[in-house]
């Protein structure tokens, strides 16, 4: 990983910034409303930025959620992005790690993300089949919701995860 990164929450005026990074790492899928919308929602949303020499290379969302049927503190990540000149460098690795620390310093017990297992399970996360997304999942996705735990949680919880209204979008878990 490159000895120049940093990693901070994100600036208001950084906005333009982040969004450039998506069309990049997300062709196929239009995430800016959502960034933008989360983005405006500093008491739901950490946004965290990894930079080389005061450029942003890499971004990702930490939404605070919680667990209806559950009192773990939970938060879902997503959506994560690397500029795709800087991939393979460990960027993506260190922007999570860095919001996992934060997040268990404020108390947050289980993150969810819905995304590629083969590349979260090096990040500790496991499919997770005792908690629900917020909308049902096509079949071929299976194993692709996943969660780990933080700090010192390690009773599985059990419940359906909600959402803030940003994320009440069935499109943002179907393909
Ligand atoms: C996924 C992403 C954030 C990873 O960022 P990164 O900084 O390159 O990640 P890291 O350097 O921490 O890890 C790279 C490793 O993950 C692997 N990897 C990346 N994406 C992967 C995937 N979808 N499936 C399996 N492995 C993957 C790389 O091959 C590399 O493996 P290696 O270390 O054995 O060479 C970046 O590739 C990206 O922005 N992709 C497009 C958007 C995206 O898919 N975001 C995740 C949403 S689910």
């Amino acid at each position: 990983m490159s000895d120049k990164l940093e990693i901070r929450e994100s600036k208001r005026e950084e906005l333009a910034a982040i969004e450039s990074l998506y069309p990049e790492a997300f062709p196929d899928e239009d995430l800016i409303p959502l960034v933008r919308d989360l983005l405006n929602d500093a008491v739901v949303a950490m946004s965290l930025v990894g930079t080389i020499d005061t450029q942003i290379v890499g971004h990702a969302i930490f939404t605070r959620c919680s667990i209806v049927g559950d009192s773990t503190n939970a938060t879902l990540l997503g959506p994560l992005a690397v500029a795709p000149a800087w991939h393979r460098q460990g960027i993506g690795s260190a922007i999570v790690q860095a919001g996992f620390r934060q997040l268990e310093n404020a108390g947050v017990g289980r993150v969810y993300v819905l995304g590629d297992p083969a590349y979260y399970e090096r990040l500790g996360f496991l499919p997770d089949s005792l908690v629900e997304p917020p909308f049902p999942l096509p079949p071929d996705w299976d194993g692709a919701w996943q969660s780990r735990s933080l700090g010192e949680t390690t009773t599985p919880c059990t419940g359906k995860l909600s959402v803030p209204r940003q994320w009440l979008q069935p499109s943002l878990w179907s393909p």
